[in-house]
């Protein structure tokens, strides 16, 4: 992966990507030229096409039309309009569940899922890897150098509804799988620890996917069978990938990720799939601060890419339909959230989808084109956002820069969220964006990257609570940051067990122990709703341990009074050690978001990291930096107007800034700044 392929994209766009999934398939065919003078009108240079064509493409097995695709990309291509072309596997068509029912997922209980719905295949299915690959060949023939063709689309979310399959087939690729990873069973029995309950395997045909079981499953087997299914749905990635190479060679191909909407597929490993990363993103509409979660998942999306800039492959113009309550974004919201993601480093900004279903089951989801047609709010927002994008045409291929990172892990997602944990109140997202949502508030911008990945160059590194499972490697690496003049955080839970979820013996945090200073022997998870305070005061939730100091020093204690300081009242909660030339501080426990504000400003203080501007609560700012000038996005959540220390020139607006920004209620404004030497003449 390299920036290069999304910087050629962006080129030949001529700025930031704009569009959405185009499903012309689903409208009579007069409909089309409307969309495409539409699409004219509203600024789109880019559609997905072809997500879920596969019925029409290959109407009987092995007979294949392409009469409706053709019409379509040269309708698109006449249009000016460039094409993401899916590769149309993630929907088989009826025919093929009946002829190949051996290839239809099984769910842990045993039950066969049918077709009617979508991705409905079982991942190690020999039947299916065929099916979609002669697909792919003979799209890739047909339109590899198509003119339309800017990017190859491959599948649709990989495993979002079928990344588990517990059938004889996928028992058999487990097999193989572990077979590779351990070499014989005695690796295996020792990496699950099978001399508990009777479970050692004298034979690799009785090792089996964690079926349906009448206790507690094996976790060392239940997390192998997540890497497994993570890794059989790559393989059919790498599978699509390498047709598309051999027969599109110079064509760039990305896979829309799911950040962290599902769990199920392990981002890192895909993003190394891809020429450039892209994600889908949507709010969560319970959730009163979603734009906090945007923003997390956008910085997930620069990790995933080394920094690189991305591109935003879904995200919703207004309400989905796939949540309990399906709430319709506010004016001005869906403008905020696209830009959003460009502030954070995507270059191209699209939608689910162009045109609104008036059938199906995602008739209810909104579009850029929605049920009532071009007199709405959403079509006036989409046609504004399509000019907003092309005034920050030059902001493309800019770059966050960020001193802190935050390490994620989907390994240790996995792993903590098993059965007979210490609390199931130890939620790793829940954990991760809090720790997240103190620094967004402090307004420090981080990345979110692999505790594998190069640590150097950072001031900060973030280990919030939950990453269970630590590699020696990766605990190493952190360690040696730290010694070199780095500063860490680390919160609760996290160090204790190796990559097989075995524990790390000698006290608590196993793996970082050494690095904080401190050695925990017992964990005190607290009641649900249970609060205690600390010494200054403030109030923690979910978690204490009995923290006795190696070496660092107590920050903050939980209260002395074991009325108010809980099951470890007067131990340490939070510590900090002085380890070589840096610095290394432990949270044993959740305080409340002012606490962990305060206490993660504090963290950065020391560690010399500065937020992107200073801004009042609810406003976000965040820099991207071009070769020729940076660029300061101020995006006002709040309902009150908002001034911001900034000069150069409002891109979206074309004023000019001098000294201060005043951005209004619910409005955006990206700066190009004043730089020394350097020029802002609005162009
Ligand atoms: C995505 C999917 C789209 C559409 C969308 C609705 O998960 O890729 O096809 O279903 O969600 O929000």
């Amino acid at each position: 992966m390299s920036g290069d392929a999304l910087r050629r994209l962006s080129g030949r766009l001529g700025g930031i990507a704009y569009g959405g999934d185009y499903n012309p398939e689903q409208w009579p065919r007069e409909v089309w030229d409307e969309d495409v003078r539409l699409m004219r009108e509203a600024g789109v240079n880019l559609v997905t096409v072809n997500v879920f064509s596969w019925a029409f493409l290959e109407p009987r097995p092995g007979e294949y039309e392409f009469g409706l695709l053709d019409e379509i990309m040269d309708l698109l291509h006449a249009g000016g309009i460039a094409v993401d072309l899916a590769t149309a596997t993630a929907s088989p068509p009826p025919w093929f569940s009946l002829r190949y029912p051996e290839a239809l997922p099984v769910t842990a209980d045993g039950t066969r899922l049918r077709h009617g719905s979508r991705q409905t295949f079982c991942p190690s299915s020999p039947a299916y890897a065929e099916a979609a690959g002669r697909l792919v060949e003979r799209l890739a023939e047909r339109y590899g150098d198509h003119p339309a063709l800017a990017l190859w689309h491959v599948h649709n979310e990989w495993g979002n509804h079928n990344a588990h399959c517990f059938c004889d087939t996928s028992a058999q690729a487990f097999r193989d799988w572990l077979r590779a990873r351990y070499g014989d069973l005695d690796g295996l029995n020792e990496a699950w620890g099978t001399a508990f309950w009777s479970q050692r395997y004298g034979d690799w045909a009785e090792v089996l996917p964690p079926r349906a079981t009448a206790a507690v499953a094996n976790p060392t087997q239940r997390l192998d069978h997540w890497r497994f299914s993570s890794d059989a749905l790559l393989a059919l990635h790498r599978r699509e990938a390498a047709i598309l190479r051999r027969l599109s060679p110079g064509v760039p191909l990305t896979t829309n990720l799911l950040v962290t909407l599902e769990k199920k597929v392990d981002g890192f490993s895909f993003a190394r799939e891809c020429d450039f990363v892209s994600v889908d993103q949507y709010l969560t509409a319970a959730d009163p601060e979603a734009h906090i979660g945007l923003s997390l998942d956008a910085d997930l999306a620069r990790g995933l890419g080394g920094g690189a800039p991305w591109l935003l492959m879904e995200h919703s113009t207004s309400a989905v339909n796939w949540q309990p309550r399906n709430v319709a974004k506010t004016p001005g919201q869906m403008r905020r959230n696209s830009l959003a993601h460009v502030a954070r480093g995507a270059d191209g900004v699209l939608f689910f989808q162009w045109r609104q279903s008036k059938a199906g089951a995602e008739k209810w989801h909104s579009a850029m084109l929605p049920h009532g047609g071009t007199d709405t709010k959403t079509w006036r927002e989409v046609t504004g956002l399509g000019r907003d994008l092309a005034a920050l045409a030059e902001v493309r291929g800019s770059r966050v820069a960020a001193d802190v990172a935050l390490l994620f892990d989907w390994n240790a997602w996995w792993a903590l969220e098993m059965d007979a944990t210490p609390s199931r109140d130890v939620r790793y997202l829940d954990l991760v964006r809090g720790w997240y949502e103190a620094l967004w508030s402090l307004g420090i911008t981080c990345d979110l990257v692999h505790p594998g990945s190069d640590l150097s160059g950072r001031r900060l590194v973030l280990v919030p609570p939950g990453l269970c499972l630590t590699t020696d490697a990766d605990a190493a690496s952190l360690a040696a940051f730290v010694r070199d003049g780095g500063h860490a955080a680390v919160g609760f839970f996290s160090g204790v067990a190796d990559e097989n979820d075995q524990v790390r013996l000698g006290g608590y945090p196993g793996a970082y122990r050494e690095l904080l200073g401190v050695r925990t022997d017992e964990f005190f998870p607290l009641r649900e709703a249970e609060t205690v305070r600390l010494s200054d005061g403030s109030p923690a939730t979910v978690w204490t341990e009995r923290v006795e100091p190696r070496g660092a020093e107590t920050v903050l204690s939980f209260a002395a009074d074991p009325a108010s300081g809980g099951p470890v009242a007067g131990h340490p909660a939070v510590t900090r050690h002085a380890f070589g030339e840096g610095t290394a501080w432990y949270v044993a426990t959740r305080p409340d978001a002012d606490g962990l504000r305060r206490l993660l400003g504090r963290v950065c203080r020391v560690a010399g990291v500065a937020a992107a501007a200073e801004v009042p609560a609810g406003v976000e700012a965040v820099r991207r930096h071009g070769p020729e000038a940076t660029y300061l996005f101020l995006i006002n959540h709040t309902a009150r107007d908002a001034s911001v220390p900034a000069s150069g020139v409002d891109l979206l607006s074309g004023a000019a800034v001098d000294g201060r920004a005043a951005v209004p209620a619910g409005d955006v404004m990206v700066i190009r700044e004043h730089r020394p030497g350097g020029s802002t003449a609005a162009g």
